[in-house]
């Protein structure tokens, strides 16, 4: 056991919020890295349903540390707001959460610019959550980002905020638009959040390497997935953060060497949510086959996801990117009643094939995905538990997958609580997770 990131192989979505949930337990500390409340992390203990947007899956196991590193950006009145939700629901958030100094703030002025240039004519619109989290990053690589420790100290958070708020509104005049927001208000509204924060806020990286140093372990939990990465994924359908293994590190300050693993979470098929090319998507009826077996509508907006099939070629691509250990497939149970099962095995262009993933959206929408069948076991395997207990074709199903990606299947998830989850004794997931 060491120190694992748990991420997103495919668009988001993927479960990773039951996996980090179910394994949380065998970590001390569990760390977000990157993302917002653009994330929608779904969580079953029993008949309660917990949805994690800001604060890491961790938190609904008692005892454990949870920490918000400084790769994040933080709408603090949608983070007091998930505390009191975990809290009036028995969790205890406000004794186990750190916050980093380091992250960065979002404001309402964020969502006013994201609406702007999501419904300006002529601009390619992304499709996104709505919360603000592109503008924001905007701002933190602009250099003129406003952070949890400059919130915290009231004198220079006025003197920031008042002049990159000024700005906003030159900027929203110079478009037409009319800023209806009260920013002598919202600033004197995020001092009384700064309040309310302070005590959660800590030098996180520091919190982290020394845990390390003292022999404890940490949890990586990503958010989004490797295709919504901000540098490998489909530009520009993607979000503003790095998803992949790599901002684990840039966005908790723990260093690559401090890393034991890597894993993947992957459905047994596909989804994306929001605009950008999908090879493999599914528009007949067994996508909607898929979306209502998966009950397929975004955790955080509601939006029906777009559904299709395993994309194995993406997935060398991610697992390259990321270099998983092992990958975890969940939603197997989604698949029970195919009497076949797509699989895209390779892409072509222009009945070429294709090596690797395209670098451009113009050329990803090309893409002619090669398809094998295999066939399905239509049985029921929810629940299932011991990876003998699979029917044989559910089996062979996960075989074909590992061939095809090259990748260990060490975990399968057979239902969205924490008991429906099969890991395979002996996998490299076992000993890294297990
Ligand atoms: P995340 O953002 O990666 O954490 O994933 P979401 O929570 O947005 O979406 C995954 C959805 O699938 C949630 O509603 C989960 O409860 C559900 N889920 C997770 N694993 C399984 C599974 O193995 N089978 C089924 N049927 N549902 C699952
Ligand atoms: P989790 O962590 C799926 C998508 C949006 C949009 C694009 C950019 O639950 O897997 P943004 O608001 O981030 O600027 O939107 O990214 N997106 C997600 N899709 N799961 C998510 O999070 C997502 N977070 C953002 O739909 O296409
Ligand atoms: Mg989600």
């Amino acid at each position: 056991m060491g120190n694992v990131i748990i991420l997103g192989s495919q668009w988001g979505d993927e479960g990773k919020g039951k996996i980090v949930d179910l394994f949380a337990e065998r970590f001390d500390i569990v760390a977000r890295y990157q993302g917002g409340h653009n994330a929608g992390h779904t969580v079953f203990i029993g008949e309660k349903k917990f949805v994690l947007k800001l604060i890491p899956s961790g938190i609904l196991r008692p005892g454990k540390q949870a920490v918000i590193g400084n790769g994040l950006v933080i709408d603090p009145a949608a983070l007091l707001s998930e505390i009191e939700t975990l809290e009036s629901a028995g969790v205890a958030v406000a004794a186990n959460l750190f916050i980093s100094n380091r992250a960065h703030v979002l404001f309402p002025a964020h969502r006013m610019m994201e609406k702007m240039s999501e419904g300006r004519e002529g601009r390619v619109s992304i499709g996104t959550t709505s919360r603000g989290i592109g503008p924001c990053y905007e701002d933190k690589i602009a250099r003129r980002g406003i952070r949890i420790a400059d919130l915290l100290d009231t004198e220079v958070f006025r003197a920031q905020y008042d002049s990159v708020m000024q700005e906003k509104v030159v900027i929203a005049r110079a478009l037409g638009i009319d800023s209806e927001l009260d920013l002598n208000a919202i600033r004197a509204e995020y001092e009384a959040f700064a309040e309310r924060i302070r005590p959660m806020v800590r030098d996180t990286a520091v919190l982290l390497n020394n845990a390390i140093r003292d022999g404890k372990t940490v949890m990586f939990e990503g958010a989004q997935g490797t295709m919504l990465d901000i540098d490998h994924g489909t530009y520009p359908f993607v979000t503003s953060s790095s998803a992949s293994a790599g901002g684990a590190c840039t966005g908790t300050g723990v260093a690559p060497t401090r890393i034991s693993g890597v894993i993947g979470v992957s459905k047994a098929y596909i989804t994306r949510v929001g605009g950008g090319p999908f090879p493999t998507e599914a528009l007949d009826h067994s996508g909607e086959l898929i979306r209502s077996r998966g009950k397929e509508f975004g955790a955080v907006t509601g939006r029906p996801r777009r559904c299709g099939w395993f994309d194995a070629p993406l997935l060398r691509y991610t697992a390259t990117i990321n270099g998983f250990d092992s990958i975890v497939v969940t939603k197997l149970d989604v698949l029970d009643e195919f009497e076949k099962i797509p699989v895209c095995v390779g892409y072509r262009i222009g009945g070429k094939e294709v090596c690797g993933m395209p670098p451009t959206v113009t050329e990803i929408a090309k893409i002619e995905p090669v398809y094998e069948s295999v066939p399905g076991w239509n049985t029921s395997t929810f629940g299932i538990a011991n990876y003998d207990d699979l029917p044989a074709k559910a089996k062979d199903y996960i075989a074909f997958l590992e061939s095809r990606t090259g990748v260990e299947v060490g975990c399968i998830s057979t239902g969205p609580e924490r008991n429906q989850t099969i890991v395979r004794p002996g996998s490299r997931f076992e000993m890294l997770v297990g």
